[in-house]
């Protein structure tokens, strides 16, 4: 977007918000340094990539850790050539702090809302659970990709005001993975999510000890994020119909894509790195945004991509049966890839981080595209080998459970659709066409495996997410359109997961036309759970549904 487009869709965007006011009385220092830009003209690569801080506990008791989390406003740069952002933190970070914990010891958590009691952006009060008199400001925390009993799940409708608080129990029975927390609240979660609620948890065992992957200071974790920055430099929350038009303020619109990448929590920034193997945990925490990633040798992104090849090891729920190689890597929202990247052979050069992927994805309405990101972050082979930098190697098979498809006797189908209006505007995503507040219609049995198929009636891809459970995906196939649903004819072939979805997943994308076959085993426990498409404006309007787990 070129800053004069920038500028007139900003001016379109909720500018004459209270906070956004509040923002720019507060930003009169920033505005005094002449190294403030607008968000359009700044520098890109030129602010190292921060790291998420690691959460210490608070105390232990009987052996088990408590950690105490705190919901707070606060500011900071998101890039040095711009003013100090007002978000919303774990801890007032942003990211969130990383917890690093250890399979089998369970923790409990303190989840403290301490925030103001005016929210950052304007709530649409039409959104199922946003409804007045129910206080604006509201949060629950969700630990995602988790085997935790429903009490602590997080649950959307379980939120808590300024003031207040939960403690959850966390017991890590699963293997590693690369997991995250983030805001849940009902109605509201793509705002608060937004502002920047949302950080790892990065759950380790004996096993992934062994394998003697890079670890310390090469091992990343890097938050994949897109956010749209006011001249101000204050976060504008603006999202759009399907047609580009930006919603008016406090009104609720189908998708947001911002035009800045953010990597944890800072705007294009650079890695300084050894000619040595390093572990990427990836993760797209964006609303919208998916993210169809590469590395690129050329120097500037109109250059013809020099591909640069890596391994992912690792999917949402943990290693995968072997390293598969690719060049490129797609993440759709709330989906993770554990990688390693192995930069011995790129002495002096400079990688760039970069995306393809069509906003909306997979942008088969080519009429209607939001901005692209085609570069997020570089990393520079500056850094000399360190001596003590010892060799690592990629693990070579790790065994994965085997899940047979004969043992689940129950096909659930789940029919995706979108509802316009008149004007041929969204004006919600539903799942069987019943939102949120429709009594449950899902009852599983505990330790019963079931296949679950997502049919997808509409044009964009969605990112499908169960609590408590990591599923296999077993299949996608196309069907016909006409087709009604309950009685849905399949097309063409049936295609496998591809190799690096070949593992334990949480969130899986249904493409558009198409059927997506899971195979899930709800282990753990019995209780409340929800399901749901992790575009956030799709899960607050009203992509979600509930599931029980029936002991
Ligand atoms: Cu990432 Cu329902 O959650
Ligand atoms: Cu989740
Ligand atoms: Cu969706």
């Amino acid at each position: 977007m070129g800053s004069r487009t920038r500028r007139d869709f900003l001016k379109l965007c909720a500018t004459s918000t209270p906070a956004l006011i509040l923002a720019s009385q507060n930003s009169v220092h920033a505005s005094a340094n002449n190294l403030s830009r607008t968000p359009a003209l700044i520098d890109r690569f030129i602010d190292p990539l921060p790291f998420p801080k690691r959460l210490r506990p608070h105390s232990t008791h009987g052996g088990k850790a408590e950690y105490r989390v705190q919901m707070l406003e606060s500011s900071k740069r998101f890039h040095s050539q711009l003013p100090p952002t007002r978000f919303w933190g774990f801890e007032g970070q942003y990211p969130g702090p990383t917890f690093d914990v250890v399979a089998g010891q369970p923790i409990t958590v303190k989840w403290e809302n301490r925030l103001p009691r005016r929210h950052l952006f304007a709530v649409d009060p039409h959104i199922h659970g946003a409804m007045p008199p129910i206080p604006t400001v509201r949060t629950v925390p969700h630990l995602h990709g988790s085997r935790t009993p429903s009490e602590s799940d997080g649950l959307p409708e379980k939120w808590f005001a300024p003031g207040e608080s939960a403690r959850y129990f966390y017991p890590n029975e699963q293997q590693a993975a690369t997991l995250w927390y983030h805001d849940h609240a009902v109605g509201i979660t793509r705002l608060n999510v937004y502002a920047g609620l949302s950080g790892f948890f990065l759950l380790r065992d004996d096993r992934e000890t062994r394998l003697n992957l890079p670890a310390g200071e090469y091992e990343i974790p890097l938050l994949l994020q897109d956010r749209t920055l006011d001249d101000r430099g204050q976060l504008v929350y603006c999202p759009a119909f399907e047609d580009g038009t930006i919603a008016p303020p406090g009104v609720w619109a189908p998708e947001f894509f911002g035009d800045l990448p953010i990597v944890n929590g800072a705007i294009y920034p650079f890695l300084a790195v050894e000619p040595r193997p390093y572990r990427l945990r990836v993760l797209n925490g964006s609303n919208s945004r998916f993210f169809n990633l590469y590395l690129n040798l050329a120097k500037s992104p109109t250059d013809i991509p020099a591909l640069v090849s890596f391994h992912q090891i690792g999917t949402d729920g943990g290693f995968l049966p072997s390293p598969v190689s690719l060049t490129t890597l797609l993440l759709g929202p709330a989906e993770r890839a554990d990688l390693v990247v192995d930069f011995s052979a790129f002495n002096g050069k400079t990688l760039t981080l970069s995306n393809n992927a069509a906003a909306p994805y997979p942008g088969w309405n080519l009429m209607h595209h939001h901005a692209p990101l085609p570069e997020l972050m570089q990393f520079r082979v500056t850094r000399p080998l360190s001596i003590t930098g010892r060799a690592h190697s990629i693990p070579q098979s790790i065994a994965l459970p085997g899940l047979d498809p004969g043992t689940a006797v129950t096909i659930r189908d789940f029919v995706l659709t979108e509802q316009m209006d008149a004007q041929g505007r969204s004006r919600g995503v539903r799942i069987n066409a019943k939102g949120y507040d429709d009594p449950v219609t899902e009852q599983v049995t505990l330790g019963s495996s079931e296949k679950w198929r997502f049919i997808n009636m509409t044009d964009d891809a969605h990112p499908m997410h169960l609590h408590l459970v990591q599923f296999r995906i077993v299949e996608r196939q196309g069907f016909d359109a006409t087709s009604r649903a309950g009685a849905v004819r399949l097309t063409g072939n049936p295609r496998p997961p591809q190799p690096n979805e070949a593992g334990w997943k949480d969130t899986a994308v249904v493409y558009p036309g198409e059927v997506l076959t899971i195979l899930v085993k709800f282990e753990g426990y019995a209780g409340r759970y929800v399901f749901h498409c992790h575009m956030l404006e799709h899960e607050d309007n009203d992509m979600m549904r509930p599931y029980e787990i029936i002991a």
